[in-house]
């Protein structure tokens, strides 16, 4: 299976990604989590995507692009693929439908979690993330056993530092104005599916999971 994930930030999409990760074995390429990566590793991309995502803006097509490329060149997709943040304009979507065309492993699903503007506040300023593994928790929604401590791993947990409600605020307004209205792209192609995101999250993955039974 072949799918994209859309939404705005907060929606659940990492959340999402790793119950169908778990399900259906798909590789998990979030565009999100490698440029972090980069940064932590302080490589020339990360430090160049830094004040991009500090901003709450998005990096350059050019570099995300090419660190999509880079990943696909080096992964196994035979299983199929699940890319999480990426595309999230229309240059990033025909970039995409190009590379996947080549290997002849085209979107299957775009599955856009569609969640309301309170809601997604409310998820990004209480979200904490483990440092070691990555695992995701919430303060309130999905509370870790021990405060500031990852129940997988035991590592420590910290909130990402575009998670202020300055940031949040300009990434919705770059959701809003350039990634919503790509959603279109995929209606035309009939492959797009929309599931409430404003569900709690057991329901959330029941209804994408029903997609792929
Ligand atoms: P990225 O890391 O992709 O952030 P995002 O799109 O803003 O999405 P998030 O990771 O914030 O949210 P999510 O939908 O994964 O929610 P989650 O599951 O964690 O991108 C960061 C930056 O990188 C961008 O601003 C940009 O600068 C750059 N970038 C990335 N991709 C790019 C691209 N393609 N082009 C250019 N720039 C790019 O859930 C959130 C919280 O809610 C968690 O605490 C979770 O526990 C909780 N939760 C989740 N679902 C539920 C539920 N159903 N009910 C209750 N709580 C829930």
């Amino acid at each position: 299976m072949r799918i994209i994930l859309l939404g705005a930030p907060g929606a659940g999409k990492g959340t999402l990604a790793t119950a169908i990760k778990a399900k259906l074995g798909v590789l998990h390429i979030s565009t999100g989590d490698l440029l972090r990566e980069e940064l932590k590793n302080k490589t020339p991309l990360g430090l160049e995507a830094k004040k991009f995502i500090e901003a709450g803006t998005l990096v350059p097509d050019s570099l995300v692009i090419q660190l999509i490329e880079n990943k696909l060149a080096a992964s196994d997709i035979v299983k199929g693929y699940m890319l999480d943040g990426f595309p999230r304009n229309k240059a990033q979507a025909e970039a995409l439908d190009a590379m996947m065309t080549k290997r002849q492993q085209p979107v299957d699903i775009a599955l856009y979690l569609e969640a309301s503007l309170p809601v997604v506040l409310q998820r990004l300023t209480g979200r904490r993330v483990c440092r070691a593994c990555g695992a995701v928790f919430h303060l309130t929604n999905m509370p870790p056993r021990q405060a500031g401590v990852c129940d997988a791993c035991g590592g420590e947990l910290y909130q990402r530092t575009d998670d202020n409600e300055e940031t949040i605020k300009k990434r919705m307004d770059v959701f809003l104005d350039t990634t919503r209205p790509m959603i279109e792209y995929y209606r035309a192609q009939n492959k797009l599916v929309t599931v409430n995101a404003d569900q709690e999250s057991t329901e959330v993955v029941k209804a994408a999971l029903k997609l792929f039974s």
